[in-house]
Protein backbone atom coordinates (compact mmCIF):
# COMPACT_ATOMS: atom_id res chain seq x y z
CA UNK A 1 0.00 0.00 0.00
CA UNK A 2 1.56 3.00 -0.96
CA UNK A 3 -0.13 6.81 -0.17
CA UNK A 4 1.06 10.18 -1.08
CA UNK A 5 2.38 12.35 2.54
CA UNK A 6 3.36 15.53 1.38
CA UNK A 7 3.04 17.23 -1.72
CA UNK A 8 4.94 20.08 -2.72
CA UNK A 9 2.37 23.04 -1.72
CA UNK A 10 3.97 22.10 1.67
CA UNK A 11 7.46 22.20 0.87
CA UNK A 12 9.46 24.83 1.43
CA UNK A 13 12.00 26.08 -1.48
CA UNK A 14 14.80 25.57 0.90
CA UNK A 15 13.83 21.77 0.80
CA UNK A 16 14.38 21.50 -3.24
CA UNK A 17 17.20 23.54 -2.96
CA UNK A 18 18.37 21.19 -0.81
CA UNK A 19 17.38 18.43 -2.99
CA UNK A 20 18.57 20.31 -5.92
CA UNK A 21 22.16 20.27 -4.80
CA UNK A 22 22.37 16.97 -3.13
CA UNK A 23 21.52 15.36 -6.32
CA UNK A 24 23.20 17.70 -8.66
CA UNK A 25 20.92 19.74 -9.87
CA UNK A 26 21.76 23.52 -8.88
CA UNK A 27 24.38 24.39 -7.66
CA UNK A 28 25.11 28.42 -6.27
CA UNK A 29 27.42 30.08 -8.12
CA UNK A 30 31.25 30.42 -7.18
CA UNK A 31 30.25 28.40 -3.65
CA UNK A 32 33.82 28.05 -2.76
CA UNK A 33 33.90 31.68 -2.47
CA UNK A 34 30.73 31.77 -0.56
CA UNK A 35 28.50 32.43 -3.99
CA UNK A 36 27.22 34.40 -5.98
CA UNK A 37 23.81 36.57 -5.71
CA UNK A 38 21.42 35.55 -8.06
CA UNK A 39 24.06 33.53 -10.13
CA UNK A 40 23.12 29.52 -10.04
CA UNK A 41 24.85 26.54 -11.93
CA UNK A 42 23.25 23.30 -13.40
CA UNK A 43 24.98 20.41 -12.40
CA UNK A 44 25.24 17.19 -14.02
CA UNK A 45 21.52 16.09 -13.36
CA UNK A 46 20.00 19.46 -13.89
CA UNK A 47 21.84 20.47 -17.20
CA UNK A 48 20.27 17.81 -18.98
CA UNK A 49 16.89 18.79 -17.71
CA UNK A 50 17.35 22.46 -18.53
CA UNK A 51 18.52 20.89 -21.62
CA UNK A 52 15.24 18.77 -22.11
CA UNK A 53 13.20 21.68 -21.00
CA UNK A 54 14.79 24.00 -23.94
CA UNK A 55 14.26 21.11 -26.92
CA UNK A 56 11.33 20.03 -25.93
CA UNK A 57 9.89 23.90 -26.46
CA UNK A 58 12.16 24.33 -29.05
CA UNK A 59 10.33 21.46 -30.82
CA UNK A 60 6.96 22.73 -29.80
CA UNK A 61 7.93 25.95 -31.57
CA UNK A 62 9.64 24.95 -34.41
CA UNK A 63 8.68 21.84 -36.07
CA UNK A 64 5.47 23.46 -37.37
CA UNK A 65 5.66 25.55 -40.91
CA UNK A 66 5.60 28.99 -40.03
CA UNK A 67 8.17 29.22 -37.19
CA UNK A 68 12.02 30.08 -37.88
CA UNK A 69 14.70 29.22 -35.44
CA UNK A 70 16.97 32.33 -34.53
CA UNK A 71 20.52 32.57 -32.30
CA UNK A 72 20.94 36.08 -32.35
CA UNK A 73 24.36 37.38 -30.00
CA UNK A 74 23.97 38.55 -26.59
CA UNK A 75 25.79 41.85 -27.16
CA UNK A 76 24.00 43.88 -29.34
CA UNK A 77 24.23 47.78 -31.05
CA UNK A 78 23.62 50.44 -28.18
CA UNK A 79 20.43 51.93 -30.04
CA UNK A 80 18.61 48.71 -29.63
CA UNK A 81 18.35 49.36 -26.09
CA UNK A 82 17.23 53.09 -26.93
CA UNK A 83 14.62 51.96 -29.47
CA UNK A 84 13.28 49.00 -27.11
CA UNK A 85 12.61 52.13 -24.68
CA UNK A 86 14.96 49.92 -22.11
CA UNK A 87 17.74 52.74 -21.48
CA UNK A 88 14.88 54.70 -20.39
CA UNK A 89 12.60 52.69 -18.60
CA UNK A 90 14.16 49.42 -17.58
CA UNK A 91 14.33 50.89 -14.23
CA UNK A 92 13.77 50.28 -10.49
CA UNK A 93 13.76 53.11 -7.46
CA UNK A 94 16.54 53.61 -5.42
CA UNK A 95 17.63 55.70 -2.56
CA UNK A 96 20.87 56.51 -0.24
CA UNK A 97 20.74 57.54 3.47
CA UNK A 98 22.50 60.84 3.47
CA UNK A 99 24.16 60.42 7.33
CA UNK A 100 25.88 56.69 6.44
CA UNK A 101 26.02 56.93 2.43
CA UNK A 102 24.52 53.18 2.58
CA UNK A 103 22.30 52.94 -0.49
CA UNK A 104 19.08 50.58 -0.70
CA UNK A 105 16.77 49.72 -3.36
CA UNK A 106 13.64 50.61 -2.42
CA UNK A 107 11.30 47.76 -3.25
CA UNK A 108 13.49 45.56 -0.80
CA UNK A 109 13.69 48.12 2.47
CA UNK A 110 10.40 46.51 3.18
CA UNK A 111 12.13 43.54 4.59
CA UNK A 112 14.43 45.26 6.77
CA UNK A 113 11.85 47.66 8.49
CA UNK A 114 10.60 46.62 11.62
CA UNK A 115 6.53 45.22 12.69
CA UNK A 116 6.57 48.91 14.85
CA UNK A 117 7.47 51.04 11.55
CA UNK A 118 5.45 49.13 9.32
CA UNK A 119 2.30 49.20 11.83
CA UNK A 120 3.09 53.04 11.69
CA UNK A 121 3.07 52.99 7.68
CA UNK A 122 -0.13 51.01 7.64
CA UNK A 123 -2.00 53.39 9.39
CA UNK A 124 -0.28 56.72 7.98
CA UNK A 125 -3.18 59.06 6.32
CA UNK A 126 -1.98 62.28 5.12
CA UNK A 127 -4.67 63.49 2.71
CA UNK A 128 -7.00 62.87 -0.14
CA UNK A 129 -4.38 62.78 -2.77
CA UNK A 130 -1.95 60.28 -0.44
CA UNK A 131 -5.46 58.11 -0.03
CA UNK A 132 -6.00 58.03 -3.97
CA UNK A 133 -2.17 57.21 -4.82
CA UNK A 134 -2.67 54.10 -1.76
CA UNK A 135 -5.99 53.28 -4.01
CA UNK A 136 -3.81 53.06 -7.59
CA UNK A 137 -1.23 50.83 -5.71
CA UNK A 138 -3.97 48.49 -4.34
CA UNK A 139 -5.97 48.18 -7.37
CA UNK A 140 -2.98 47.53 -9.42
CA UNK A 141 -1.85 44.76 -6.91
CA UNK A 142 -5.27 43.09 -6.57
CA UNK A 143 -7.93 44.50 -9.15
CA UNK A 144 -10.74 41.79 -8.18
CA UNK A 145 -10.19 43.00 -4.16
CA UNK A 146 -10.04 46.92 -4.76
CA UNK A 147 -11.87 47.47 -8.17
CA UNK A 148 -15.16 49.65 -7.63
CA UNK A 149 -14.07 50.40 -3.89
CA UNK A 150 -14.66 54.10 -2.44
CA UNK A 151 -12.33 56.55 -1.32
CA UNK A 152 -15.02 56.35 2.01
CA UNK A 153 -14.36 52.88 2.69
CA UNK A 154 -11.23 52.23 1.03
CA UNK A 155 -9.15 52.12 4.35
CA UNK A 156 -11.73 49.45 5.49
CA UNK A 157 -11.18 47.15 2.86
CA UNK A 158 -7.68 47.81 2.94
CA UNK A 159 -7.62 46.62 6.64
CA UNK A 160 -9.35 43.23 5.36
CA UNK A 161 -6.69 42.98 2.31
CA UNK A 162 -3.84 43.61 5.05
CA UNK A 163 -4.99 40.25 7.21
CA UNK A 164 -3.39 38.47 4.92
CA UNK A 165 0.29 38.53 5.42
CA UNK A 166 1.53 37.44 1.84
CA UNK A 167 -0.82 40.58 0.94
CA UNK A 168 0.83 42.55 4.02
CA UNK A 169 4.38 41.66 2.18
CA UNK A 170 3.42 42.70 -1.00
CA UNK A 171 1.19 45.66 0.02
CA UNK A 172 4.78 47.19 1.75
CA UNK A 173 6.94 46.40 -1.57
CA UNK A 174 4.57 48.50 -3.64
CA UNK A 175 4.66 51.42 -0.95
CA UNK A 176 7.96 51.62 -0.96
CA UNK A 177 8.49 51.06 -4.97
CA UNK A 178 6.00 54.32 -5.45
CA UNK A 179 8.51 57.27 -5.24
CA UNK A 180 5.52 59.61 -4.73
CA UNK A 181 4.43 57.67 -1.79
CA UNK A 182 7.62 56.97 -0.85
CA UNK A 183 8.24 60.95 -0.24
CA UNK A 184 5.52 60.76 2.71
CA UNK A 185 6.93 57.94 4.44
CA UNK A 186 10.92 58.48 4.69
CA UNK A 187 10.39 60.91 7.65
CA UNK A 188 9.18 58.01 9.53
CA UNK A 189 11.55 55.06 8.18
CA UNK A 190 14.55 54.98 10.18
CA UNK A 191 17.91 53.95 7.87
CA UNK A 192 18.97 50.09 8.35
CA UNK A 193 22.12 50.57 8.65
CA UNK A 194 22.62 53.49 10.76
CA UNK A 195 19.36 53.87 12.59
CA UNK A 196 18.27 57.59 11.99
CA UNK A 197 14.98 58.33 10.98
CA UNK A 198 14.74 61.13 7.98
CA UNK A 199 18.10 60.37 6.18
CA UNK A 200 16.87 59.67 2.88
CA UNK A 201 17.35 61.20 -0.60
CA UNK A 202 14.63 61.04 -2.89
CA UNK A 203 13.91 57.74 -4.99
CA UNK A 204 16.55 57.91 -7.90
CA UNK A 205 15.80 55.40 -11.08
CA UNK A 206 18.22 52.28 -10.85
CA UNK A 207 18.70 50.65 -14.69
CA UNK A 208 18.40 47.38 -14.48
CA UNK A 209 20.84 46.42 -17.33
CA UNK A 210 24.22 45.34 -17.02
CA UNK A 211 26.77 47.48 -18.89
CA UNK A 212 30.21 46.69 -20.37
CA UNK A 213 32.81 48.30 -22.59
CA UNK A 214 33.19 47.22 -26.22
CA UNK A 215 37.06 47.24 -27.05
CA UNK A 216 40.04 48.24 -24.74
CA UNK A 217 38.41 51.34 -23.70
CA UNK A 218 36.52 52.00 -21.04
CA UNK A 219 34.82 55.19 -21.56
CA UNK A 220 30.97 55.87 -22.34
CA UNK A 221 31.43 56.17 -25.88
CA UNK A 222 31.86 52.58 -25.55
CA UNK A 223 29.54 51.23 -23.51
CA UNK A 224 27.40 48.70 -24.71
CA UNK A 225 24.70 46.03 -22.82
CA UNK A 226 24.31 42.39 -21.80
CA UNK A 227 20.84 42.09 -23.24
CA UNK A 228 17.61 41.56 -20.61
CA UNK A 229 15.43 39.95 -23.19
CA UNK A 230 16.02 38.10 -26.54
CA UNK A 231 13.24 39.42 -27.99
CA UNK A 232 14.96 42.19 -29.34
CA UNK A 233 17.73 39.92 -31.30
CA UNK A 234 14.58 38.70 -32.99
CA UNK A 235 12.96 42.32 -33.63
CA UNK A 236 15.86 43.26 -35.54
CA UNK A 237 16.01 40.41 -37.49
CA UNK A 238 12.74 40.23 -38.67
CA UNK A 239 13.38 41.74 -42.55
CA UNK A 240 16.64 38.75 -42.42
CA UNK A 241 14.57 36.02 -41.79
CA UNK A 242 11.33 37.15 -43.46
CA UNK A 243 13.38 37.44 -46.79
CA UNK A 244 15.67 34.29 -46.44
CA UNK A 245 13.42 31.90 -45.58
CA UNK A 246 10.47 32.94 -47.77
CA UNK A 247 7.85 33.02 -45.06
CA UNK A 248 4.32 34.98 -45.37
CA UNK A 249 2.60 36.58 -43.01
CA UNK A 250 1.77 35.32 -39.92
CA UNK A 251 4.58 33.87 -39.28
CA UNK A 252 7.01 33.44 -36.53
CA UNK A 253 10.62 33.71 -35.33
CA UNK A 254 11.89 31.28 -32.27
CA UNK A 255 15.06 31.62 -29.76
CA UNK A 256 16.41 30.61 -27.08
CA UNK A 257 19.08 32.42 -25.31
CA UNK A 258 20.55 34.22 -21.82
CA UNK A 259 19.56 37.18 -20.48
CA UNK A 260 20.43 39.04 -17.72
CA UNK A 261 19.43 41.58 -15.38
CA UNK A 262 20.47 42.99 -12.47
CA UNK A 263 17.43 42.14 -10.33
CA UNK A 264 16.51 43.96 -7.11
CA UNK A 265 15.59 41.18 -5.26
CA UNK A 266 17.02 37.89 -6.37
CA UNK A 267 15.30 35.35 -3.54
CA UNK A 268 13.50 32.55 -4.42
CA UNK A 269 16.11 30.23 -5.58
CA UNK A 270 15.80 30.19 -9.64
CA UNK A 271 12.53 32.28 -9.82
CA UNK A 272 14.38 35.56 -10.03
CA UNK A 273 17.64 35.79 -10.73
CA UNK A 274 20.64 37.59 -12.66
CA UNK A 275 21.47 35.38 -15.42
CA UNK A 276 18.81 33.33 -16.81
CA UNK A 277 17.54 32.14 -19.92
CA UNK A 278 14.39 32.68 -21.86
CA UNK A 279 12.36 30.84 -24.57
CA UNK A 280 10.45 33.76 -26.58
CA UNK A 281 8.93 33.17 -29.85
CA UNK A 282 7.35 36.45 -31.59
CA UNK A 283 4.62 35.85 -33.92
CA UNK A 284 4.09 38.48 -36.75
CA UNK A 285 0.95 39.36 -38.25
CA UNK A 286 -1.47 41.41 -40.02
CA UNK A 287 -3.19 44.22 -38.13
CA UNK A 288 -6.43 42.95 -37.28
CA UNK A 289 -5.73 39.35 -36.86
CA UNK A 290 -3.52 39.67 -33.71
CA UNK A 291 -6.84 38.96 -31.29
CA UNK A 292 -7.14 35.76 -32.94
CA UNK A 293 -3.35 34.63 -32.93
CA UNK A 294 -3.38 36.00 -29.60
CA UNK A 295 -5.65 33.87 -28.00
CA UNK A 296 -4.50 30.97 -29.71
CA UNK A 297 -0.91 31.55 -28.76
CA UNK A 298 -2.76 31.82 -24.66
CA UNK A 299 -4.30 28.46 -24.87
CA UNK A 300 -1.33 26.43 -27.14
CA UNK A 301 1.31 28.11 -24.17
CA UNK A 302 -0.65 26.56 -21.50
CA UNK A 303 -1.22 23.50 -22.78
CA UNK A 304 2.47 22.65 -23.42
CA UNK A 305 2.96 22.86 -19.49
CA UNK A 306 0.14 20.04 -19.10
CA UNK A 307 1.73 17.98 -21.85
CA UNK A 308 4.77 18.19 -19.77
CA UNK A 309 3.18 16.63 -16.88
CA UNK A 310 2.81 19.95 -14.88
CA UNK A 311 -0.25 19.80 -12.33
CA UNK A 312 -3.07 21.96 -14.15
CA UNK A 313 -5.12 23.03 -10.97
CA UNK A 314 -1.46 24.75 -10.24
CA UNK A 315 -1.49 26.41 -13.43
CA UNK A 316 -3.74 29.56 -14.15
CA UNK A 317 -3.66 32.65 -16.25
CA UNK A 318 -3.44 36.49 -14.92
CA UNK A 319 -4.47 38.42 -17.26
CA UNK A 320 -3.50 42.05 -17.30
CA UNK A 321 -6.40 45.00 -16.24
CA UNK A 322 -6.05 47.51 -19.03
CA UNK A 323 -4.56 49.65 -16.46
CA UNK A 324 -1.51 47.77 -15.66
CA UNK A 325 -0.82 47.25 -19.28
CA UNK A 326 2.75 48.52 -20.66
CA UNK A 327 2.29 51.18 -22.93
CA UNK A 328 2.92 49.31 -26.38
CA UNK A 329 0.81 46.43 -25.23
CA UNK A 330 -3.22 45.70 -26.25
CA UNK A 331 -3.50 42.83 -24.30
CA UNK A 332 -1.37 40.50 -21.84
CA UNK A 333 -1.78 37.76 -19.86
CA UNK A 334 0.95 35.82 -17.15
CA UNK A 335 0.71 31.70 -17.10
CA UNK A 336 1.33 31.05 -13.71
CA UNK A 337 2.56 28.30 -11.94
CA UNK A 338 1.95 28.04 -7.59
CA UNK A 339 5.00 28.22 -6.18
CA UNK A 340 5.43 27.15 -2.56
CA UNK A 341 5.74 30.75 -1.54
CA UNK A 342 2.95 31.32 -3.67
CA UNK A 343 1.39 32.10 -8.05
CA UNK A 344 3.93 32.93 -10.07
CA UNK A 345 4.95 33.93 -13.73
CA UNK A 346 6.35 31.17 -15.70
CA UNK A 347 5.52 32.93 -19.22
CA UNK A 348 3.90 36.16 -20.30
CA UNK A 349 1.72 36.18 -23.74
CA UNK A 350 1.80 40.05 -24.87
CA UNK A 351 0.23 41.38 -27.54
CA UNK A 352 2.86 44.05 -28.74
CA UNK A 353 0.88 45.65 -31.62
CA UNK A 354 3.52 47.75 -34.06
CA UNK A 355 5.52 49.29 -31.48
CA UNK A 356 8.46 47.40 -31.50
CA UNK A 357 8.85 47.60 -35.20
CA UNK A 358 7.90 50.49 -35.58
CA UNK A 359 10.24 51.53 -32.88
CA UNK A 360 13.20 50.42 -34.25
CA UNK A 361 12.23 51.52 -37.95
CA UNK A 362 12.11 54.78 -36.45
CA UNK A 363 15.65 54.45 -34.80
CA UNK A 364 17.36 52.86 -37.35
CA UNK A 365 15.83 55.16 -40.51
CA UNK A 366 15.45 51.08 -41.99
CA UNK A 367 11.52 50.70 -43.58
CA UNK A 368 10.36 47.81 -41.38
CA UNK A 369 7.31 47.31 -43.96
CA UNK A 370 5.76 43.99 -45.13
CA UNK A 371 4.31 44.20 -48.28
CA UNK A 372 1.30 42.06 -49.01
CA UNK A 373 1.40 40.44 -52.44
CA UNK A 374 -2.01 39.20 -52.11
CA UNK A 375 -3.34 43.15 -51.22
CA UNK A 376 -0.77 44.93 -52.73
CA UNK A 377 -0.70 46.55 -48.87
CA UNK A 378 2.12 48.03 -46.99
CA UNK A 379 2.23 47.96 -43.37
CA UNK A 380 4.37 47.24 -40.07
CA UNK A 381 3.12 43.85 -38.65
CA UNK A 382 1.89 43.33 -34.98
CA UNK A 383 3.60 40.88 -32.96
CA UNK A 384 2.53 38.40 -30.44
CA UNK A 385 4.83 37.61 -28.42
CA UNK A 386 5.43 34.22 -26.17
CA UNK A 387 8.21 34.65 -23.44
CA UNK A 388 8.78 31.95 -21.36
CA UNK A 389 11.52 31.79 -18.78
CA UNK A 390 13.54 28.23 -19.37
CA UNK A 391 14.91 29.00 -16.11
CA UNK A 392 11.49 29.00 -14.39
CA UNK A 393 10.02 26.61 -15.85
CA UNK A 394 12.89 24.69 -14.90
CA UNK A 395 12.26 25.42 -11.53
CA UNK A 396 8.52 24.50 -11.87
CA UNK A 397 8.87 21.39 -13.26
CA UNK A 398 11.51 20.32 -10.87
CA UNK A 399 8.89 21.59 -7.40
CA UNK A 400 5.72 20.16 -9.37
CA UNK A 401 7.43 16.76 -9.64
CA UNK A 402 8.48 16.36 -6.38
CA UNK A 403 6.38 13.97 -3.83
CA UNK A 404 7.49 12.53 -0.64
CA UNK A 405 5.58 9.00 -0.55
CA UNK A 406 5.06 6.00 2.36
CA UNK A 407 5.81 2.71 0.81
CA UNK A 408 5.37 0.15 3.08
CA UNK A 409 6.21 1.76 5.97
CA UNK A 410 9.14 3.68 4.37
CA UNK A 411 9.79 6.50 3.11
CA UNK A 412 10.73 7.73 -0.63
CA UNK A 413 11.14 10.85 -2.12
CA UNK A 414 10.54 10.59 -6.13
CA UNK A 415 10.70 13.49 -8.46
CA UNK A 416 7.80 12.06 -11.27
CA UNK A 417 9.70 13.57 -14.05
CA UNK A 418 7.50 13.52 -17.72
CA UNK A 419 9.57 10.76 -18.88
CA UNK A 420 10.84 13.51 -21.80
CA UNK A 421 11.90 15.55 -19.29
CA UNK A 422 13.77 13.16 -16.95
CA UNK A 423 17.63 14.09 -16.98
CA UNK A 424 18.42 9.83 -16.85
CA UNK A 425 16.08 7.60 -18.79
CA UNK A 426 17.06 4.13 -17.44
CA UNK A 427 19.19 2.87 -15.16
CA UNK A 428 20.35 -0.64 -15.65
CA UNK A 429 21.50 -2.70 -12.27
CA UNK A 430 22.74 -6.28 -12.24
CA UNK A 431 21.18 -7.63 -8.55
CA UNK A 432 24.36 -9.06 -7.79
CA UNK A 433 27.79 -8.66 -8.89
CA UNK A 434 28.53 -12.16 -9.54
CA UNK A 435 27.16 -14.91 -11.93
CA UNK A 436 27.29 -13.33 -15.28
CA UNK A 437 25.65 -10.53 -14.19
CA UNK A 438 27.89 -7.53 -14.44
CA UNK A 439 28.89 -8.49 -18.15
CA UNK A 440 24.96 -9.15 -19.41
CA UNK A 441 24.34 -5.65 -17.85
CA UNK A 442 26.98 -4.16 -19.52
CA UNK A 443 26.19 -5.17 -22.51
CA UNK A 444 23.16 -3.87 -22.47
CA UNK A 445 24.57 -0.32 -21.41
CA UNK A 446 26.52 -0.46 -24.50
CA UNK A 447 23.28 -1.03 -26.69
CA UNK A 448 21.50 1.41 -24.81
CA UNK A 449 23.89 4.61 -24.66
CA UNK A 450 23.60 5.41 -28.17
CA UNK A 451 20.04 6.19 -27.84
CA UNK A 452 19.39 7.14 -24.15
CA UNK A 453 20.70 8.80 -21.08
CA UNK A 454 21.87 5.38 -19.17
CA UNK A 455 22.70 5.56 -15.66
CA UNK A 456 24.76 1.88 -14.33
CA UNK A 457 24.64 1.75 -10.59
CA UNK A 458 25.95 -1.85 -9.07
CA UNK A 459 26.66 -0.21 -5.60
CA UNK A 460 24.59 -0.98 -2.37
CA UNK A 461 21.30 -3.24 -2.06
CA UNK A 462 18.74 -3.05 -4.89
CA UNK A 463 15.80 -0.99 -2.94
CA UNK A 464 18.43 1.29 -2.31
CA UNK A 465 19.48 1.63 -5.94
CA UNK A 466 15.92 2.20 -6.32
CA UNK A 467 15.51 5.32 -3.69
CA UNK A 468 18.49 6.93 -5.64
CA UNK A 469 16.65 6.50 -9.05
CA UNK A 470 13.51 7.72 -7.75
CA UNK A 471 14.80 10.63 -6.40
CA UNK A 472 16.83 11.27 -9.75
CA UNK A 473 13.53 11.10 -11.37
CA UNK A 474 14.61 8.23 -13.38
CA UNK A 475 11.34 6.83 -15.14
CA UNK A 476 12.86 3.03 -15.80
CA UNK A 477 14.98 0.87 -13.69
CA UNK A 478 16.27 -2.35 -15.69
CA UNK A 479 17.37 -5.31 -13.47
CA UNK A 480 19.53 -7.82 -14.89
CA UNK A 481 18.60 -10.76 -12.08
CA UNK A 482 18.77 -14.79 -12.20
CA UNK A 483 16.19 -15.15 -14.06
CA UNK A 484 18.31 -13.08 -17.02
CA UNK A 485 20.56 -15.79 -17.12
CA UNK A 486 17.45 -18.65 -17.95
CA UNK A 487 15.69 -16.45 -20.60
CA UNK A 488 16.82 -13.10 -21.54
CA UNK A 489 14.88 -11.13 -19.84
CA UNK A 490 15.04 -8.24 -17.65
CA UNK A 491 13.13 -6.50 -15.03
CA UNK A 492 11.79 -3.19 -15.78
CA UNK A 493 10.45 -1.23 -13.06
CA UNK A 494 8.23 1.51 -13.63
CA UNK A 495 9.13 5.00 -11.38
CA UNK A 496 5.64 5.94 -10.46
CA UNK A 497 3.47 2.62 -10.01
CA UNK A 498 6.47 1.03 -9.19
CA UNK A 499 5.63 -1.99 -11.14
CA UNK A 500 7.81 -4.58 -12.42
CA UNK A 501 7.40 -5.93 -16.14
CA UNK A 502 9.87 -8.55 -17.56
CA UNK A 503 11.11 -7.64 -21.06
CA UNK A 504 13.27 -9.46 -23.16
CA UNK A 505 16.47 -8.06 -23.68
CA UNK A 506 16.31 -8.10 -27.73
CA UNK A 507 12.92 -5.41 -27.05
CA UNK A 508 14.33 -3.84 -24.40
CA UNK A 509 15.69 -0.59 -26.37
CA UNK A 510 12.04 -0.25 -28.37
CA UNK A 511 9.98 -0.85 -25.40
CA UNK A 512 11.93 2.09 -23.76
CA UNK A 513 11.93 4.21 -26.92
CA UNK A 514 7.82 4.11 -26.93
CA UNK A 515 7.07 4.82 -23.33
CA UNK A 516 9.63 7.57 -23.84
CA UNK A 517 7.27 8.86 -26.71
N1 LIG B 1 10.35 39.94 -23.86
C1 LIG B 1 9.42 40.03 -22.79
C2 LIG B 1 10.00 39.76 -21.48
O1 LIG B 1 11.20 39.63 -21.33
P1 LIG B 1 9.36 39.40 -18.99
O2 LIG B 1 8.01 39.20 -18.36
O3 LIG B 1 10.23 40.46 -18.45
O4 LIG B 1 9.06 39.64 -20.52
C3 LIG B 1 9.60 36.87 -19.58
O5 LIG B 1 10.14 38.02 -18.97
C4 LIG B 1 9.89 35.65 -18.76
O6 LIG B 1 11.29 35.58 -18.47
C5 LIG B 1 9.20 35.62 -17.40
O7 LIG B 1 7.90 35.05 -17.51
C6 LIG B 1 10.11 34.72 -16.60
O8 LIG B 1 9.78 33.35 -16.82
C7 LIG B 1 11.48 35.01 -17.19
N2 LIG B 1 12.24 35.95 -16.34
C8 LIG B 1 12.16 37.29 -16.34
N3 LIG B 1 13.02 37.82 -15.43
C9 LIG B 1 13.63 36.77 -14.85
C10 LIG B 1 14.63 36.65 -13.83
N4 LIG B 1 15.19 37.72 -13.26
N5 LIG B 1 15.03 35.40 -13.47
C11 LIG B 1 14.51 34.31 -14.04
N6 LIG B 1 13.57 34.37 -15.03
C12 LIG B 1 13.13 35.57 -15.42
Amino acid sequence: MRYIIAKNQNETVEKIVSLAKRRGFVFQSSEIYGGLNGCWDYGPLGVDLLKNVKEEWWKAMTYREDIEGLDASILMHPRVWEASGHVENFTDPMIDCKQCKARFRLDTLGEMISKKVKDKIFSLRVDEMFTNALHNICVRLDYDFFAGTKLSEFYDVLNNFLKNSENEAKYLEALLSDPKVFLNLKTIISCPNCGNVGTFTEARKFNLMFKTFLGPVDDSANIIYLRPETAQGIFVNFLNVLNSSRQKLPFGIAQIGKAFRNEINTKNFLFRTREFEQMEMQYFCKPGTDKKHYDEWKEKRIEWFKSLGMTSTKLRFHDHPKEKLAHYAKEATDIEYEFPFGWGEIEGIHNRTDFDLGRHQQYSGKSQQYFDDATKEKFIPFIIETSAGASRSFMAFLIDAYYEEDVRGEQRSVLRFHPKLAPIKAAILPLVNKDGMPEISRKIETDLRPYLRIFYDDKGAIGRRYRRMDEAGTPFSITVDTQTLQDETVTVRERDSMEQVRVSISSLLNYLLDKLR
